[in-house]
C-alpha cells in the first residue's frame, strides 16, 4: 500500500509549499502505509530537508546529463532529495511533452539513477469493442522496453483513465472498472516478464478523481496497491481524511 499526492502546478511559492508539506507530514504519521508526495520540482529540496516526507519528481527529462535546456535530469533530481520519479502523466502526454517512446527513455534515466519510476497509463476513452485495452497494453509494454526485465517488479504502475482525472473529469472509474484493470495489467506484466511472482507483487496504483469518501473502495474491492492523488493531495483537511479512510 502505498498514497501519493501528485501537487501538479500548486503552490504558487516555497513558503505555501513548505507549511503544504508540513501538514502533510503530520497527517502522514498517522498512516500505517508510506505517504510520498510528487511537489514542483522547485521545492523539492527545501521540503526534503524540512521535512521527513518521501518526495519525487513530476517529471524527468529522457535525455541523460547533457545540453537540454528546461529539462530537469533524473540526476539532478536524486541530489535534490528525491526517491521517486512520476514519468508519462497524461496532462503531459496530451500536449506531447512525455511520448511513450520518452516514457521509455524517462524510465531507463530512472532505472539507472536508482529513482523508483512511477508511470502513468491509461485511456483516453472507452469503447464496447475494448480497443482501449490494446491502448494500455502497448503504453505499458513501451514504457518497460528498456529496462531489465528482471527489474520490472521495481516500477509503480499509475492506471489514470484520462476520462476520470482532473476538475473536468466524466466521473472516477468505479470500482469494478478499477478492479478490472487492475487484473489485467497484471495480465500484461505477467506476458511481458514471463514471470506471476513479478506481476502479482506489481505496486499498481489507481488515479482519477480520488477523494476522501471513494478512496478505500479502490484500495479494497477494486483491488488498487495504492492511490495517485491530484487536487485532494493540495487540500490539507481532505488529504488527512483520505488518509484516515484507507488507514
Ligand atoms: P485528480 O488527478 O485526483 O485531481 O483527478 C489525479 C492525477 O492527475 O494524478
Amino acid at each position: 500500500m502505498i498514497l501519493i499526492g501528485n501537487w501538479k502546478m500548486a503552490p504558487d511559492t516555497e513558503i505555501e509549499a513548505l507549511a503544504l508539506a508540513k501538514e502533510t507530514a503530520l497527517a502522514a504519521k498517522k498512516a500505517k502505509f508510506p505517504v510520498v508526495i510528487l511537489p514542483p520540482a522547485l521545492y523539492i529540496n527545501a521540503i526534503q530537508k524540512k521535512t521527513k516526507l518521501a518526495v519525487g519528481g513530476q517529471s524527468i527529462s529522457p535525455f541523460a546529463d547533457m545540453p537540454h535546456t528546461g529539462d530537469i535530469s533524473a540526476t539532478m533530481l536524486k541530489k535534490a532529495g528525491a526517491a521517486y520519479a512520476l514519468i508519462g502523466h497524461s496532462e503531459r502526454r496530451a500536449s506531447n511533452i512525455e511520448t511513450n517512446a520518452t516514457v521509455a527513455e524517462a524510465a531507463l534515466r530512472a532505472y539507472e539513477k536508482k529513482l523508483i519510476p512511477i508511470i502513468c497509463i491509461g485511456e483516453k476513452d472507452r469503447d464496447a469493442g475494448g480497443t482501449y485495452l490494446g491502448f494500455v497494453k502497448s503504453q505499458i509494454e513501451t514504457a518497460v522496453s528498456q529496462i531489465p526485465k528482471a527489474k520490472i517488479k521495481d516500477v509503480i504502475f499509475a492506471y489514470e483513465p484520462v476520462w476520470a482525472i482532473g476538475a473536468a473529469a466524466v466521473r472516477p472509474a468505479t470500482v469494478t472498472e478499477c478492479r478490472e484493470m487492475m487484473i489485467f495489467i497484471r495480465k500484461v506484466l505477467a506476458d511481458i516478464t514471463g514471470d506471476t511472482k513479478i506481476s502479482k507483487k506489481a505496486v499498481i496504483l489507481y488515479g482519477g478523481g480520488v477523494y476522501e469518501e471513494n478512496a478505500k473502495e479502490f484500495t479494497t474491492e477494486g483491488e488498487a496497491s495504492g492511490l495517485l492523488v491530484g487536487r485532494v493531495s493540495t487540500e490539507i483537511k481532505k488529504f488527512s481524511k483520505l488518509i484516515q479512510a484507507i488507514s
